[in-house]
């Protein structure tokens, strides 16, 4: 039964739920909850209008109060934790960062794309060159065992030879020392046993690649530099046809006013073997610092293939003969770019880099 004081309750704890529900931010909350629960609140006017009750009355509208309190503290709670996610939510709606606009801001910016370095570019245009002439394009491993970096190519263990690529060997245990290639020619030596098992003798081969050796870098040394090698395996080969695809190749890369000459020279796995060189391409011959005044470059060697290599492959002599050439990737780069130090090639300063796109 209803107390008098209490007669509207019910009616009054409706109306205060409804402006809990409708109340609409956390400050607009924290501003009304002095009216709807406080000492100037309905609530409290009416736990006060209580102390007229006998004490048995007053014991169970007190009760009834205090359930209406807590039901409309619990809204209010519940109001508040409700109002407090909303607002969280549209501070971040705030702070969203459209990735639409983020990707569209580099793109106004320029945004960089890129492309093929020097090297990649310089190895793509000799490999051209060489398919056109009637070559295939081979590649090989970089990490080599003792056997195809020096023993095959007719330099024994020990012989002063391993000191023109002298390098750091890792030894796992007999047989297998491995070393970092130091030049591509011990790719000629895979194509060689391949067409000897598969019996696909001839070959006309061009093999690019990495090769390493233990060089401090300098204009015109790096530790890590590219060579394309080249293997010519066929009925009647001789020198001349070495000199004739040297001679094709320095004219097609470089152009038609830059020449080539070979001078004698020694490797172990070539017989004769020869230095080539080319016009230098900075003075086109005249002579001058970067080429020591001679107007002349080395870019590589190239020889006869040796007969001990052909032997090391098994490769009939009586039948078959060939030549081979190898020679570094970077220094064409260099020549034909007339870059004067070739750590501008590792360096990665896009200002060096952006010129060639
Ligand atoms: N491999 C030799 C070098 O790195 C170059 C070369 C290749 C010489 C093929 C002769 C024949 O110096």
């Amino acid at each position: 039964m209803t107390s008098a004081p209490l007669a509207h309750l019910a009616e009054q704890t409706a109306a205060l739920l409804t402006t809990i529900a409708a109340l609409s931010s956390p400050e607009e909350l924290r501003d009304a909850e002095a009216t709807l629960t406080g000492r100037r609140s309905i609530l409290s006017a009416l736990q006060r209008s209580l102390g007229s009750l006998e004490p048995d009355e007053r014991k169970a509208a007190g009760a009834q109060l205090q359930a209406a309190r807590r039901e409309v503290e619990d809204a209010l709670a519940e109001r508040r934790r409700v109002l407090e996610v909303e607002s969280r939510a549209r501070a971040l709606e705030r702070d969203r960062l459209d990735l639409g606009d983020v990707v569209l801001d580099q793109v106004n910016w320029g945004l960089a794309v890129g492309h093929p370095g020097l090297v990649a570019l310089t190895q793509r245009a000799l490999e051209d060159v060489f398919v056109a002439m009637g070559f295939t394009v081979a590649d090989g491993p970089e990490v080599e065992s003792d056997w195809y970096n020096f023993e095959a190519l007719n330099i024994p263990p020990a012989h002063p030879a391993r000191g023109l690529w002298d390098t750091f060997y890792v030894d796992l245990g007999e047989p297998e020392t491995v070393v970092l290639r130091t030049h591509t020619s011990p790719t000629q030596v895979h194509l060689m046993e391949e067409a000897v098992a598969e019996g696909t003798l001839p070959i006309h081969s061009v093999m690019p690649g990495r090769c390493y050796r233990r060089d401090t870098p300098d204009a015109r040394h790096l530790y890590a530099f590219h060579q394309i090698e080249g293997l010519v395996i066929d009925r009647g080969i001789t020198f001349a046809d070495l000199a004739g695809v040297i001679e094709t190749f320095t004219r097609a890369y470089f152009g038609p006013d830059i020449t080539s000459r070979l001078r004698p020279g020694y490797f172990p796995f070539t017989e004769p073997s020869a230095e080539f060189e080319v016009t230098c391409t900075i003075c086109r011959g005249e002579g001058c610092r970067t080429c020591s005044f001679t107007g002349w470059i080395e870019l590589g060697g190239c020889g006869m293939v040796d007969p001990a290599v052909l032997d090391a492959v098994g490769i009939d002599k009586a039948t078959w003969s060939g030549f081979a050439f190898g020679f570094g990737i970077d220094r064409c780069a260099q020549m034909r770019h007339q870059l004067s130090d070739m750590r501008a090639l590792i360096e990665n300063d896009a200002r060096f880099l952006e010129q060639f796109s």
